[in-house]
C-alpha cells in the first residue's frame, strides 16, 4: 500500500513515516517546513534505508496540494498531521491556526477528492475532553474548547465526521494524549522552534544548559503530590498505532464511516514524578521551582485505551523510564550537532 503523510517531517509524522516504511509500505510525504527541516529527510533515510518521495507542499495552498496528490499515482490513504500546535499562540494567533488546522484540513479533504483517495487518519488530541473524569474514554463529551488551539480539533473531526457520512470517505481520528520521547536512533525527535512550551523537551533543555531553570506550574492541585497528571506516551508506541489505524482501514474493520480512538498508556504521572523519573534514569539533578499555575491546564488526565486495544489490536510497550531516557539521548544527540 501507498500511504500519504502530511506533515511528514514533524516530530510524529517523521516517526510514523519510519515505522510505516519499516512494516513494509510505501510512502509518499509533504511538508511545509514551517517548524521542521530538510535535514530530517536524510535522518529517516539513514534509520530505514528507503526512499521516500517528498514534496515541498503548504496545505494552504489548495492548488499545490491538489496537483501533488494528483501527481502520485496510487495513493490509498492519508495519514493527516500537518497542523499548528502551540496553544499560547493560537490564544494570540487565533487565524493562523483556524487557517492552517481548519482550512488546510478543508484543502486537503478537497485534493484527496480530487485524487480518488477514500481514507484518512487524523491527528487529533485530548484536548477535545478538557476537564475530563480519568480514564476518559471515546464517549466522553466534548465541553466548549478552552483554546483555538483545541477548538481546530474538534472543528477538524466534525468537518471529517460530516464528510464521511455524505461521501466515500473513511476516517480514523487518533486523540493522542501527551506523546515524549524520540526514536531509539536519537537521528529523528522533537525540534520545539524557540522556548518550549511542552513540559519534557523544557525538562531536558534545563538539564543540558540551554535552560535556567524549570519551573512547575502549581503544585496546590487536587492530587496526590499536588502538580497535574498526564498520561505521556511515548513517539514510536504512537507512530505504531498509525499504523495499525492504516490496517484497520484497509481491513475494512469499521462499522462506521468515522471512527475514533485513544492513544495514551492508561496511566498517568504527575509533573513531579516525570521530573524525578527524568533524574534516575539521566543520573542529572534537575534545577527547578515550584511556581504558579499556568492558565488553561487541566487537572488530570489519561486514556482508557481499551477501545484501541480490542478494534486496533494496539497498545503500548514503552515506559515512562524509556520515554525520558530516549529524550534525553536525543537532547544531548542535537547537542552535539
Ligand atoms: C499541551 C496542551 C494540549 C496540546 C499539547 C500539544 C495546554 C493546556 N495543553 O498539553 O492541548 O495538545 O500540549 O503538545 O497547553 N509543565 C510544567 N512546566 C513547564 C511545562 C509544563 O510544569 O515548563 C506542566 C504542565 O502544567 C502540565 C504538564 O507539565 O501539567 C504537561 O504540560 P505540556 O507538556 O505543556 O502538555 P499539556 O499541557 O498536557
Amino acid at each position: 500500500m501507498k500511504i500519504l503523510v502530511t506533515g511528514g517531517t514533524g516530530y510524529i509524522g517523521s516517526h510514523t513515516v519510519v515505522e510505516l516504511q519499516q512494516a513494509g509500505y510505501e510512502v509518499v510525504a509533504l511538508d511545509n517546513f514551517d517548524n521542521s527541516s530538510p535535514e530530517v529527510l536524510d535522518n529517516i533515510k539513514k534509520i530505514t534505508g528507503k526512499d521516500l518521495v517528498f514534496g515541498k507542499v503548504d496545505i494552504r495552498d489548495k492548488t499545490a496540494l491538489t496537483s501533488f496528490l494528483k501527481a502520485q499515482q496510487g495513493i490509498d490513504a492519508v495519514i493527516h498531521f500537518a497542523a499548528n500546535k502551540a496553544v499560547g499562540e493560537s490564544v494570540a494567533n487565533p487565524l493562523k491556526y483556524y487557517e492552517n488546522n481548519v482550512g488546510g484540513t478543508v484543502n486537503l479533504l478537497y485534493a484527496m477528492e480530487a485524487a480518488g483517495i477514500q481514507q484518512i487518519v487524523f491527528s487529533s488530541s485530548c484536548t477535545v475532553y478538557g476537564e475530563a473524569n480519568p480514564p476518559v474514554d471515546e464517549s466522553a463529551e466534548m465541553p466548549v474548547a478552552n483554546s483555538p488551539y483545541g477548538n481546530t480539533k474538534q472543528i477538524c473531526e466534525e468537518v471529517l465526521k460530516d464528510y464521511s457520512q455524505a461521501s466515500e470517505m473513511k476516517v480514523v481520528s487518533l486523540r493522542y494524549f501527551n506523546p515524549v520521547g524520540a526514536h531509539e536512533s536519537a537521528l529523528i525527535g522533537e525540534l520545539p522552534l524557540g522556548v518550549p512550551s511542552n513540559l519534557v523537551p523544557f525538562i531536558t533543555q534545563t538539564a543540558i544548559g540551554k535552560r535556567e531553570m524549570l519551573t512547575v506550574f502549581g503544585n496546590d492541585y487536587p492530587t496526590p503530590d499536588g502538580t497535574n497528571i498526564r498520561d505521556y506516551i511515548h513517539v514510536v508506541d504512537l507512530a505504531k498505532a498509525h499504523v495499525a489505524a492504516i490496517e484497520y482501514l484497509a481491513k475494512k474493520k469499521y462499522t462506521a464511516p468515522f471512527s475514533v480512538f485513544n492513544l495514551g498508556t492508561g496511566n498517568g504521572n504527575s509533573v513531579l514524578e516525570v521530573i524525578e523519573t527524568f533524574e534516575k534514569v539521566s543520573g542529572v539533578k534537575l534545577n527547578y521551582r515550584i511556581g504558579p499555575r499556568r492558565a488553561g491546564d487541566v487537572v488530570q488526565v489519561y486514556a482508557s485505551c481499551d477501545k484501541a486495544a480490542n478494534e486496533l489490536g494496539w497498545r503500548t510497550e514503552k515506559s515512562l523510564e524509556e520515554c525520558l531516557s530516549s529524550a534525553w539521548k536525543w537532547e544531548q544527540a542535537i547537542q552535539t550537532k
